[in-house]
């Protein structure tokens, strides 16, 4: 039986993380942290994280809380050398580098997947393929409103895919007089990507590549939270393989 703790258990992704694991026969979780108040009978609730982490024994923590939280959360995972699966977005590459840094020689890991999303992992996949051979490319992506960081962790993830793939560079913006840089999108590996926050989308993402006479778009919906659901599920089964930091739920999906 694999014991999880779940950070963040009292918001969206949380009560779905919860609801996945109740589900699994081979997990159990063992108790959640929040900042918010959450009454349950059947596992304790803790307002912080080290102190659940000095009352519980726990196999990993499932982090699902907020990008400015989440690399203290880490930390904290780190200190006591519990393994976590962490779907929070907003780490930048020079944080992750640190942690794996901090890491090294110890037996911890902590995967960080963007997006745990099979469809996704693999739109990220076909994007790197396509840019081969379409060196421009321009992101769109779609959430609710209540997304706190813009672009998403999977567009960043999927410029910086692009951009190592690709064998030519892009033209790039033009921007001048009567081109705003902002009406472009902003830039993130010479891509530039276009982010939209409306009610009625979950998570969403358009790569857009072109060439004379063509188009070419790769698009992934996840139209409901249980997309990422099985991603979750994979990683906390096997996060006891992951040492040091690694990116990416293909790494446990290809391997
Ligand atoms: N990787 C993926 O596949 C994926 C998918 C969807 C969302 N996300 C990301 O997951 C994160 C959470 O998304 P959400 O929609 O559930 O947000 P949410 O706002 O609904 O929930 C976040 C929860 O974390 C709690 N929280 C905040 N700071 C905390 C802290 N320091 N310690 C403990 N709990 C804390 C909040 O009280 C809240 O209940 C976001 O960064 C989002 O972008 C990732």
């Amino acid at each position: 039986m694999i014991r999880v703790l779940i950070n963040g258990i009292a918001g969206k992704m949380g009560q779905e993380v919860l609801r996945a694991v109740e589900s699994a026969a081979d997990i159990k979780l063992e108790a959640a942290v929040d900042l918010k108040p959450l009454q349950r009978s059947d596992f304790p609730v803790y307002q912080d994280l080290n102190q659940a982490l000095l009352q519980e024994r726990v196999d990993a923590v499932i982090d699902f809380t907020r990008p400015d939280a989440v690399l203290a959360n880490i930390e904290t995972c780190l200190q006591h050398r519990v393994p976590a699966v962490v779907g929070t977005t907003g780490l930048t590459a020079e944080e992750l580098e640190d942690i794996d840094k901090r890491a090294e020689g110890t037996d911890w890991g902590v995967l960080v997947a963007p997006n745990f999303a099979i469809g996704a992992v693999l739109m990220m996949r076909f994007a790197a393929e396509a840019a081969r051979f379409f060196p421009e490319a321009e992101i769109l992506e779609f959430h609710h409103q209540q997304k706190l960081d813009a672009p998403s962790g999977t567009a960043l993830r999927t410029a910086s895919m692009i951009a190592k793939a690709r064998t030519e560079q892009p033209e790039g913006l033009r921007i001048g007089r009567d081109v705003s840089a902002e009406a472009r999108g902003c830039l993130a590996d010479d891509v530039p990507i276009h982010s939209i926050r409306l009610p009625g989308y979950v998570a969403h993402q358009e790569v857009q590549f072109g060439l004379p006479g063509q188009t070419l778009t790769i698009r992934h919906d996840s139209t409901h939270r249980e997309s990422f659901m099985p991603g979750v599920l994979l990683a906390i089964r096997r996060i006891g393989e992951v040492q040091g930091v690694v990116v990416g739920l293909e790494h446990l999906l290809f391997s």
